[in-house]
């Protein structure tokens, strides 16, 4: 079933949509009013409707409820002017499937309607599935990118043996996540999970606190302490932010990886010690390992499983499933009921680029559903969000003024531009074609410059 009935009083509009419609191979019908809407409907139930919210004598909104009361699982999709926003706001509440705001991008209109039909046939996003399913995941890993199917196979893999597993990636791609679930589905995983970060720790202090110290050990070492890898025993021990291991430090981790040996502070005789090792870094370790800042024993010695997690927006196919997933925990976390993004909103968030990886999108996830007041995240509350961050880090334009030692003028164009095409975009939630409008350019040229600063992905 793969009909779709288009209403609309503006004859210039019903006839693009048409066309657009039927060359994408959808049986097209178009009605010019609510009521010749209903007449066909009545006849015909189309599983999916596109209407127009300002209308007379029945507008968009009215037409929904009497198409939702005819009947239920047909989708609406709701198109608004700029100024209806309200109207659309309520029109979701009402059960509209999704709004689109007018001038519209017809690429997004038709990946809109696309998923509109998905839903009605009763597909809707298939909940995660897993190759083979990990057996214990108190936090789920969401993804179904080629290359999140692969990290669950390595941790699938990497939990069946006791080798060191090194897991790289930007900050914010799910590395102490993966590090979680390594030690959730092995063995080891009733005994205990023990994470040391070696990042802003003293030297000294990563040292005590990893191996212990004995009585008498330095000044204030009034006791026996014992050290994290012996509260490992048995377990696992997270060595986090490894690429900020001082030259010394990195010697005596050596010790501990090659022979399961270390000696507290103080202490005269060496310890043995069962500790399965699992590191992490957001640092290219081959290339501290060539600026010689990194041991290359050491470095061979944890690259024995190596988990790379690539950043997200070279995965953008799942920020929808991680965006869902964030939402739905939210909800539930902060007592809201809100159920949907808008899909025009997943728009948005696809086209990011997200510096800090799944983090960022938690946090941008998190957010929109405290500010939201409506049943659906909607581009308003997370558009904001999410060009926030990119707004912060552009340097305000610089004056015009030229300065008395002269100034690149090609770079501070570029600077100029790259703040306008931000400014726009924000202006216009992220609408590309209203961005464009906005700075009275093409798509094309929009888009070509959005690539030059790194605003797009290719
Ligand atoms: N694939 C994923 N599925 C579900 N949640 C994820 C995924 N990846 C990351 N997260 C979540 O994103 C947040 C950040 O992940 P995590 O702390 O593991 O990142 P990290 O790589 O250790 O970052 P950093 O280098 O900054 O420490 C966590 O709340 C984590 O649960
Ligand atoms: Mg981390």
């Amino acid at each position: 079933m793969n009909s779709i009935l288009v209403v609309d009083d503006e004859a210039s509009i019903r006839e693009m949509l048409e066309i657009m419609l039927a060359k994408e191979g959808y049986q097209v019908a178009t009605a010019p009013s609510g009521p010749d809407a209903l007449q066909l409907f009545r006849k015909h139930p189309y599983a999916v409707v596109l209407t127009d919210i300002r209308m007379r004598p029945m507008d968009g909104l009215a037409l929904l409820k009497e198409i939702k009361n005819l009947q239920p699982q047909t989708e609406v999709i709701m198109i608004s002017a700029f100024a209806d926003t309200e109207t659309a706001v309520e029109a979701m509440n009402a059960g509209a499937y999704d709004y689109f705001p007018k001038p519209f991008d017809l690429a997004e209109l038709k990946s809109v309607i696309q998923s509109a039909f998905s839903k009605y046939q009763g597909q809707p996003l298939q909940p995660v599935e897993l190759a083979t399913p990990l057996a214990f995941q108190t936090k789920p890993l969401i993804g179904l990118s080629p290359h999140m199917k692969r990290v669950y196979e390595l941790v699938q893999r990497a939990s069946q043996v006791v080798s060191n597993v090194l897991i790289t990636g930007e900050s914010g791609t799910g590395k102490e996540l993966v590090a979680h679930l390594i030690h959730e589905n092995s063995p080891r995983r009733e005994q205990p999970f023990i994470t040391v970060s070696c990042a802003g720790i003293p030297e000294t202090l990563i040292e005590s606190e990893l191996f212990g110290y004995r009585k008498g050990a330095f000044t204030g070492a009034l006791t026996h302490k014992s050290g994290l890898v012996e509260t490992a025993h048995r377990g696992t021990l997270f060595l986090d932010e490894i690429g900020e291991l001082s030259p010394t430090m990195q010697v005596k981790l050596l010790r501990l990886l090659q022979e399961k040996r270390f000696t507290p502070l103080g202490a005269t005789e060496e310890q043995g010690v069962d500790v399965r090792f699992v590191l992490a870094t957001n640092k290219n370790l081959e290339k501290e390992v060539m600026d010689g800042r990194f041991r290359e024993d050491l470095f061979y010695r944890i690259n024995v499983i190596s988990i790379h997690l690539s950043p997200l927006r070279e995965r953008p196919e799942d920020i929808p499933l991680l965006a869902n997933h964030f939402l739905e925990n939210y909800s539930r976390v902060l007592g809201k009921k809100i159920n949907k993004i808008s899909s025009y909103a997943l728009r948005i968030l696809s086209q990011y680029s997200f510096p800090g990886n799944v983090r960022e999108l938690e946090n941008i996830i998190e957010r929109s559903v405290a500010m939201e007041r409506s049943t659906i995240v909607l581009p308003e509350s997370l558009a904001l969000a999410a060009y926030k961050g990119v707004l912060a880090s552009t340097k305000e334009p610089p004056q015009i003024t030229l300065p008395a030692e002269g100034l690149d003028l090609d770079q501070t164009l570029d600077q100029i531009e790259k703040n306008l095409v931000l400014q726009a975009l924000k202006k216009s939630l992220g609408n590309k074609q209203r961005t464009a409008n906005l700075l009275k350019i093409n798509l094309r040229s929009l888009r070509y410059r959005m690539l030059k600063h790194g605003l797009e992905q290719e």
